[in-house]
């Protein structure tokens, strides 16, 4: 879970081309007003950073910012977090307790993930998104009404969740009055190695390294990727790459971790032989990870679907996050 309360800078948002200046233009806008917006977009696209980007240029820029993750934390935790809770009103609640809605009044909160709610919070959101009333958890009154912004991200296509039943179609439209649509890294042509130089000068900075650029062929290695991690996943790898760097040119041998996207032919029976399921599994941990745990997106990487993504992870007992 990550919560934040901070006065923040406006967050530098890198990109051209039109989807970008969509982006930067359609940000700038609904900054201005009091509107809900749910940003949607694969796993380190910027979905985060947009949210803060909109706060720092809203007039409630001098007030909080408050993020929730509501992925992976259970249904009365996450109701306590947003609306407080009394003393006793379950085990563990020592105290009373000030909910994110009560500390963000006048401000913004992010929901990240809200995808991940289950129907009764839902239900919960609705009521408070229509009049603002605050009503801690193990209590039966309304302990405030509160004026905040709710900007929402999910990495789902809260459409086939709606369809689906596991989302409520009323809540869907009252949070996207505003929708943005993040494009992945790989169809922002020039982004990569926009983004490159930007984190190049920084770890140069932070790591008090020399490095002048890319070699042509590390530069083409990383136009070509797919980059199934988008920003963070480019961000990481220049990261790495600059802390091991002892060369003034990074060349295609310090992004390692990219340059091991499998061809067929690599796939070789060792003579031991191997054990299938371990394999398997291995191959699913990995695709969970390089896509940042997003489901959807490790189905793709793996070729299946997304149920029969989690009928592994089941089997393999892989935490779902
Ligand atoms: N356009 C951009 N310009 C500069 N940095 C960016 C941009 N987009 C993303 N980043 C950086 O990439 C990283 C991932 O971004 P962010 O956390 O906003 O992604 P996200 O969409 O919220 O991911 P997740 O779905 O995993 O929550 C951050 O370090 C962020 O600062
Ligand atoms: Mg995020």
């Amino acid at each position: 879970m990550s919560t934040q309360n901070l006065t923040i800078d406006e967050p530098v948002l890198l990109g051209s081309g039109p989807a970008m200046e969509w982006l930067r233009a359609a940000a700038a806008r609904v900054a201005g007003g009091h509107a809900k917006v749910l940003i949607t977009g694969e796993s380190g696209v910027g979905k985060d950073l947009v949210a803060r980007f909109i706060h720092a240029r809203s007039p409630r820029a001098s007030r909080a910012f408050v993020a929730l993750n509501c992925a992976g934390i259970s249904e009365t935790l996450l109701e306590s977090e947003l609306f407080g809770h009394v003393r006793g009103s379950f085990t563990g609640a020592h105290r009373d307790k000030i909910g994110m809605f009560q500390l963000a009044d006048k401000g913004t909160v992010f929901l990240d993930e809200v995808g991940e709610m289950s129907l009764r919070m839902q239900a919960l959101l609705l009521r408070f998104l229509e009049n603002g009333e605050v009503k801690p958890v193990g209590s039966d009154r309304v302990s405030a009404k509160v004026d905040v912004r709710v900007i929402a991200a999910t990495n789902r296509n809260l459409e086939e969740e709606v369809t689906a039943g596991k989302f409520r179609e009323d809540l869907f439209y009252r949070l996207q009055v505003m929708p943005i649509v993040l494009p992945p890294l790989r169809e922002r042509h020039g982004d990569v190695a926009r983004l490159a130089r930007f984190y190049l000068a920084r770890f140069n900075a932070e790591f008090k390294k020399r490095v002048k650029g890319l070699s042509p062929a590390a530069q083409g290695l990383l136009d070509e990727y797919t980059w199934p991690g988008n920003v963070r996943e480019l961000r990481n790898a220049l990261e790495r790459a600059m802390l091991l760097a002892d060369r003034e040119t990074l060349e295609p041998g310090d992004f390692t971790t990219l340059t091991r996207s499998v061809s067929p032919t690599q796939f070789k029976l060792p003579a031991e032989g191997v054990n299938l399921e371990d394999v398997e599994r291995q191959l699913v941990v990995q695709a969970l990870e390089r896509a940042g745990h997003n489901q959807t997106r490790a189905a793709e990487l793996l070729g299946l679907n997304r149920d029969q993504v989690r009928y592994r992870m089941e089997k393999f007992g892989l935490r779902q996050t």
